[in-house]
């Protein structure tokens, strides 16, 4: 990034890095990274993608620090676990940020690609229980988020993973269709 989109992408998120809760997503490992490390990631990768496709920087920069804002592992409990742990970072972000509800929104459905794999493969975390109109993104920024997070989490897996590379491009067909117009 150049030194003005640095400094803007630093303005818009200074508050929440330096956040004492925020700050605690360093202890927790997170695709082999921590969590604090992950978000950061899909974070500059939000704020790239929502300069693009001409979406609300701001909104898609904030929702994309804050998409994990869960404390502990996703088996530690009930409200961290694969499918839930989005709604969890969503009253997170409420509780300690001035969140609108376009970045509420995106955080809570940043998992939608999973949400739809276990649609389709519903032997995948037998005891959740998602629905698919709830968790759908509704927003362009929405959509980066969960985009974001997935192409970011690939770069982050240690070992090449087939369902990861499906995923994306299963995200990218229904992208293409959605905002064809
Ligand atoms: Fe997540
Ligand atoms: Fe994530």
């Amino acid at each position: 990034m150049t030194k003005n989109k640095n400094k803007e992408f630093d303005s818009l998120i200074s508050d929440i890095i330096n956040n004492e809760h925020f700050l605690e997503t360093k202890r927790d490992l997170h695709h082999g990274t921590s969590k604090y490390e992950h978000s950061l990631r899909v974070a500059k990768l939000s704020y790239k993608l929502a300069k693009i496709f001409k979406a609300d920087i701001k909104d898609t920069t904030r929702a994309g620090l804050l998409h994990d804002f869960f404390l502990g592992t996703r088996k530690e409990k009930p409200e961290n676990s694969y499918l839930r742990h989005p709604v969890t970072a969503m009253n997170n972000a409420i509780k300690y940020f001035d969140v609108n509800e376009t970045q509420a929104e995106a955080i809570k459905t940043h998992m939608f690609h999973q949400v739809l794999l276990k649609k389709i493969f519903p032997f995948i975390n037998r005891k959740e229980k998602v629905s698919v109109k709830e968790f759908k993104p509704k927003s362009k920024e929405g959509w980066i988020i969960c985009a974001s997070d997935l192409l970011v989490s690939i770069i982050e897996c240690e070992r090449f993973q087939f369902s990861y590379v499906a995923n994306v491009m299963f995200l990218l067909i229904i992208n293409v269709i959605m905002f064809k117009n």
